[in-house]
């Protein structure tokens, strides 16, 4: 079977986008499609090199059955654009980032997250960094729902790969 690989990025690794890799990788699980689905993420940012995820969100993560005590930040690289099908970036800026630093000839479709999940406007995931514990649930919350959908779409990308049309 063809693996379907998917990055999700944010700026510095420890908020958005560990949280989007936990709750997608659950939710395949959940549906019995682990296997179909290699996932990581990283930061565009270079500060957080290294560590856990935050520690609130840790904690919102925590309280909804997500663990996500293994991941540790690292920054996106060069390979990353030719290794992965999609790489879904938590806001514009980071969207742009993942433009700029993206080798003229790349294998990757670059997205916003929500907009490419089929997610109603505004389309970006906010920062939660320095905020407090409200803002970590409500982006949990909205990663949550947007991975559903993400997963309904990459899921017939999926098996449209296995016998694409020549
Ligand atoms: P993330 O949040 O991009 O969702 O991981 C942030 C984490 C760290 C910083 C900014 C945003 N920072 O400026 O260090």
């Amino acid at each position: 079977m063809k693996q379907t690989h998917v990055l999700f990025v944010c700026l510095g690794n420890i908020c958005r986008s560990p949280t989007a890799q936990a709750v997608f990788e659950k939710k395949a699980l959940e549906r019995g499609l682990r296997d179909w689905f290699v996932v990581d993420s990283a930061g565009t940012g270079d500060w957080h090199l290294g560590e856990p995820p935050h520690e609130r969100t840790v904690l919102a993560a925590q309280r909804a059955g997500y663990d996500l005590s293994c991941l540790r930040a690292r920054q996106v690289r060069p390979e990353d654009f030719q290794r992965f099908d999609f790489i879904f970036a938590m806001d514009e800026s980071n969207l742009g980032n993942l433009r700029r630093e993206a080798p003229r000839q790349h294998h990757s479709q670059i997205a916003l997250f929500l907009e490419y999940a089929g997610m109603p406007r505004p389309w970006e995931v906010p920062d939660p960094y320095g905020g407090g514990m409200s803002g970590f649930q409500r982006v949990l919350a909205l990663i949550e729902r947007a991975c559903e959908c993400l997963l309904d779409r990459l899921c017939e990308y999926h098996q449209q790969e296995q016998n694409p049309v020549s």
